[in-house]
């Protein structure tokens, strides 16, 4: 077996060699000056079994070109089996057309990966489980629900109801649920246009529960500080936010430490920005 990672999450895949009791395999990935990428493969892959670690998080189109890239070398350097290890899946959420015209990029993706030489992938709550049947190649479809279960476990928390931010994330909720022993709430959620959301409906009932929202994604941080309010304005007593992927662009870090939730639980499928959470204190990470 050789690990290898690109730029996306070394510290993640140090963390993975650790577990394993294996040490990283070699590799730099360069940049030319007009920006293209190339790597060099440090050291002989003929016959190897090779897992490349690396989510294509932002920049999700450097860090998917150094993926594809990290994958034609080894390809060609007589690799016997690649696995692309994605813990995080740029593009997952284009994943169908909701409009006439638009593409569907997530498919584009498996497709690019597959042409360039993998041959399994391994990834994290991909946002919709679909996205599997877009590769012809076997996807180990990994979930975040037993590590953040095993932290609400611990936590104790009373009187406790899951929530699903969204109407795509209810089965997501209630394997949480299940494990914690308690029912579920759905937000009615709408996007009027990209990267907005708005609160439209809650179907369950919040009153005087502790609620933990819980989510694929954390992006702009809108999906889930508006839940938040809506539900307090509902009668929740308070709120806990999880999610796998903690994307946090824009003013999300702000958005967050303003936000009434007292907790968000996230984990390092992408590597968390020490500098910015500095700006957010309610953030813990989980492995
Ligand atoms: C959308 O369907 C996803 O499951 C997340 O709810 C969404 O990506 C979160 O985005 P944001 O934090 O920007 O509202």
């Amino acid at each position: 077996i050789k690990l290898f990672s690109a730029n996306a999450n070394p510290e993640l895949a140090q963390e993975i060699a650790e577990y394993l009791g294996l040490s990283m395999a070699s590799a730099k990935v360069i940049r030319f000056s007009d920006g293209e990428v190339t790597v060099d493969i440090d050291e002989s892959v003929r016959g190897a079994d090779v897992f490349i670690i690396q989510p294509t998080c932002a920049p999700v189109n450097e860090h998917l070109m150094e993926l594809l890239i990290m994958i034609d070398a080894v390809r060609r350097a007589s690799a016997r089996r690649i696995t692309a290890v994605i813990p995080y899946y740029g593009y997952a959420r284009q994943e169908r057309k909701s409009r006439a015209r638009e593409p569907i990029s997530a498919k584009l993706v498996a497709n690019l990966l597959t042409a360039a030489g993998a041959r399994r992938v391994v990834a994290m709550d991909l946002h919709a489980s679909a996205i599997q049947g877009f590769f012809d190649i076997p996807v180990d479809h990994l979930p975040g629900v037993p590590i953040l279960a095993e932290y609400y476990q611990k936590k104790h928390l009373d009187n406790l109801l899951v929530v699903s931010p969204d109407l795509g994330g209810v089965t997501r909720a209630r394997n949480l649920a299940n494990r914690l022993g308690t029912e579920i709430a759905i937000i009615d959620k709408r996007r009027p246009q990209p990267n907005v959301a708005e609160i439209m409906n809650i179907i369950g009932d919040i009153r005087g529960k502790t609620v933990v929202m819980a989510d694929d994604i954390i992006d702009t941080a809108g999906t889930i500080t508006l839940g938040a309010q809506a539900l307090l304005d509902r009668g929740a007593k308070e709120v806990h936010a999880c999610c796998t992927h903690a994307v946090l662009s824009g003013s999300a870090y702000e958005r967050l430490e303003k936000s009434v939730i007292k907790e968000v639980l996230i984990t390092n499928t992408i590597p968390f920005d020490s500098a910015k959470a500095a700006s957010c204190s309610k953030i813990k990470v989980l492995s």
